[in-house]
């Protein structure tokens, strides 16, 4: 598909796929309620679950800015930032799950810029994967998950992992969701950062779930672990992990999809330091270990 063919669809109220440096997202323009509608259908995402606003470059279009706002956007978008601000009442309530507030970024990715240039309007699109489910980090990722939607191919994505997530809605910013963009780099432009208090609706401690069992442990003890799983007599894969967290980040979903496909009883791998990327990493690792383990193990 090309960007014109994506833009027409969209324009037309429809639903398209769209590679962002983070992940791919389940796009749809934010002023037609027939796509925000399909957007939670195909994910089977429980309604009150707010979506990101994408635009091209203009948060005021969607969000109240304030100075924080304003210094982190000159610095970071476009990038894989997110940033939690008052709503304008322009944005419909579908969209923000009848919040006052708006998660807006500005995507990095070279075809979903042509796509928001060319259609002028800002699009809602949350990760293209079904609710709980590993993010897709290339087209064929949402072909096997969601057949049937057009995707606009852009390639694997850069980073791997979705966006970081920052509140501004109170007086000290916080922290909602790890990603690229480290802490350290947002305490320098901010001061320092809360936690998130009030977690995000979907940031739920058991998510990015794949169906085999996730094994979790220090990069010493991998060996050792994965023996004795292997003495018990299961089938286990690991996982393997670099040095180059950036190259690791990327590689993580598509890797977790690959190994879960039935072949394995267990998937094992090791944290990443606790620092920089890494944050973000095991984020999503100790996410994806709790929501592959059995329910009263989560
Ligand atoms: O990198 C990303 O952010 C990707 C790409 C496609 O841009 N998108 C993404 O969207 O990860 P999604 O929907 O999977 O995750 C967005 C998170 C959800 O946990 C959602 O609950 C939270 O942001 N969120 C969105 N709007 C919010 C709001 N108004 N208040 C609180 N949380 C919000
Ligand atoms: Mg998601």
């Amino acid at each position: 598909m090309s960007v014109e063919e994506a833009v027409r669809l969209l324009g037309g109220g429809e639903v398209v796929a769209l590679p962002t440096e983070t992940v791919y997202g389940l796009g749809g323009v934010i002023d037609r309620p027939e796509a925000i509608s399909r957007i939670y259908a195909l994910k089977g995402r429980p309604h009150g679950h707010p979506l990101i606003v994408h635009v091209y470059d203009d948060a005021e279009q969607v969000a109240v800015v304030d100075s924080r706002a304003r210094g982190l956007i000159e610095q970071l978008w476009p990038g894989p930032l997110t940033l939690l601000l008052p709503r304008r009442a322009s944005v419909p309530d579908a969209v923000t799950g009848g919040r006052d507030t708006v998660a807006v970024r500005s995507p990095a990715h070279p075809l979903i810029r042509l796509v928001l240039q060319k259609l002028q309007r800002p699009l809602a699109a949350p990760s293209a994967n079904r609710f709980g489910r590993v993010s897709p980090t290339r087209a064929e990722h949402v072909a096997e998950e969601l057949p049937g939607v057009p995707v606009l191919d852009g390639g694997p994505c850069a980073v791997g992992l979705e966006s970081t997530i920052v509140d501004l809605t109170g007086e000290t910013p916080a922290l909602s969701r790890p990603g690229a963009i480290d802490r350290e780099t947002l305490e320098r432009l901010l001061g320092p950062l809360t936690e998130s208090l009030a977690a995000a609706p979907g940031m739920l401690k058991a998510h990015y779930a794949p169906q085999t069992r996730l094994i979790l442990c220090s990069p010493l003890d991998l060996s050792s672990t994965v023996a004795a799983l292997r003495a018990a007599g299961l089938r286990v894969a690991v996982m393997p992990r670099g040095t180059d967290l950036q190259a690791d980040a990327a590689a993580l979903y598509d890797q977790l999809r690959r190994l879960d496909d039935g072949r394995f009883d267990r998937i094992a791998t090791a944290l990443a330091p606790e620092r920089g990327l890494g944050v973000a990493i095991n984020d999503r690792l100790r996410r994806a270990a709790r929501g592959s383990a059995p329910p009263e193990q989560r």
